[in-house]
């Protein structure tokens, strides 16, 4: 029974995040979602709340563990005994971002293989900052996000 990490941002979990979560479920016999920081972003959800989301919108499946890191992700993925990190592909844009990330990673440590999974069609235009651009802006973001973050997203831009 293998052990993936599927690592990201998730600021906030998009419906896009809970699909590729949902395939690499049928392929791994447990996957462990990390919530961690972009260095390059800043998060518009605290770790807590996006680790809240996440749970909450993957309630209905098994064999998923929700974290949180900080830190070198490959530190992170050794921690867990796991050697697969697991990372969603949605149109050309992402290739060349996730291509040098693999490969670095891999450079700092050779047994740690990224499996890359593409999004359902229907996701590939999706991101978590156009949904929180829409959110801020009172449009609609049903179908795009779980319930719940439709309803934080509409609760943290109600206060600004
Ligand atoms: O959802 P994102 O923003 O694409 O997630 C990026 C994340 C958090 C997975 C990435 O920034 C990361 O791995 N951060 C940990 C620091 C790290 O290991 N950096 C080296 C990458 S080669």
């Amino acid at each position: 029974m293998k052990t993936a990490v599927y690592p990201g941002s998730f600021d906030p979990v998009t419906n896009g995040h809970i699909d590729v979560i949902e395939r690499a479920l049928k392929i791994f016999g447990k996957v462990i979602v990390a919530v961690g920081d972009n260095p390059g972003k800043r998060p518009t959800f605290t770790t807590k709340e996006r680790i809240e989301m996440l749970k909450e919108s993957t309630k209905h499946l098994k064999n998923i563990e929700v974290d949180s890191f900080s830190g070198l992700l490959l530190d992170f993925v050794k921690s867990k005994n796991s050697k697969i990190i697991i990372r969603g592909l949605r149109a050309v844009s992402d290739f060349e971002f996730e291509f040098q990330r693999a490969l670095l990673n891999r450079v700092v440590d050779n047994n740690i293989e990224t499996v890359f999974i593409m999004t359902k069609e229907d996701y590939v235009y999706l991101n978590s900052s156009i949904v929180k651009e829409i959110a801020m802006f009172n449009g609609k973001v049903n179908g795009l996000v779980p319930k719940i973050v439709e309803e934080r997203l509409k609760r943290k831009f109600s206060k600004i």
